[in-house]
């Protein structure tokens, strides 16, 4: 069974709840498909009038953090239970810059993985490496090692319907993206290491996407490739753009 694809815009720390009305009221009519999976992760704050703008559309609304505790004294944390109560559905986990500013770990990314999964969230778990990791030759070893810490625990079933978003740092934001062949190699990787944790089925079920400046003229050829299961997009959701991307065939 052909793997549906899966195109997700990642807002980070960008746009007001008003700017997030207009956007995905731009956007709506240009990211209409029929072919693949649409989700706008957006900031906390934005996703109720967000949600309120994409009703009727295919736009899923998604969010870009998540704690792996169900509620208390956390000031500031997003809990899973909030995230349900209003609808959504998906969760970027681990984005290389909350690893890098905000602290986060392989095991917490474990932590809020399984966390998604008790509460029925697609969680869209991160990987990636560093230039000089890529540098070292260690790509291929780094990235087993994040998805082996980040499925600990997690069942075959749960594991076939989550997404991974494959995102080499150097690539992200820089306009340096990776080569398709550099991608689809860690991709493929990724799914080897997949059927190694689980089973075939599950690796053949799983859907992995690439990250880091994907535009409207990279998408098509990226995600042509045959482990490359649609995009993480950052800078380029944020524009019409992204309905080329959506739309890149
Ligand atoms: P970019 O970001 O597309 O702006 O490189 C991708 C991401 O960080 O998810």
């Amino acid at each position: 069974m052909a793997r549906r694809k899966i195109i997700a815009g990642n807002w980070k720390m960008n746009k007001t709840p008003s700017e997030a009305v207009a956007l995905v009221n731009e956007l709506k009519p240009l990211v209409a498909t029929e072919d693949a999976d649409v989700v706008f992760c957006v900031p906390a704050i934005d996703i109720i009038p967000a949600m309120e703008a994409a009703k009727g559309s295919n736009i899923c609304i998604g969010a870009e953090n998540m704690y792996y505790e169900e509620s208390g004294a956390y000031t500031g944390e997003i809990a899973p239970a909030m995230l349900t109560d209003v609808g959504v559905k998906y969760v970027i986990i681990g984005h290389s810059e909350r690893r890098e500013y905000f602290a986060e770990t392989d095991e917490t990314v474990n932590k809020k993985v399984l966390k998604a999964f008790e509460h029925g969230i697609t969680p869209i778990i991160c990987c990636g490496e560093s230039l000089t990791q890529r540098e070292q030759g260690i790509t291929i070893d780094w990235i087993r090692q994040q998805i082996k810490i980040a499925f600990l625990n997690v069942t075959a079933d749960q594991a076939k319907t989550a997404v991974i978003a494959y995102e080499p740092i150097w690539a992200i934001g820089t306009g340096k993206v990776a080569t398709t062949e550099q991608a689809q190699e860690v991709c493929h990787a990724i799914r080897v290491c997949i059927g190694e944790i689980f089973d075939q089925a599950t690796a053949e079920a799983i859907r992995i996407q690439y990250g880091g400046s994907v535009s409207a003229s990279n998408a098509a050829e990226l995600f042509a490739q045959a482990d490359i299961d649609g995009g993480l997009v950052g800078g380029a959701s944020l524009k019409a753009d992204f309905g080329k991307i959506v739309n890149y065939k």
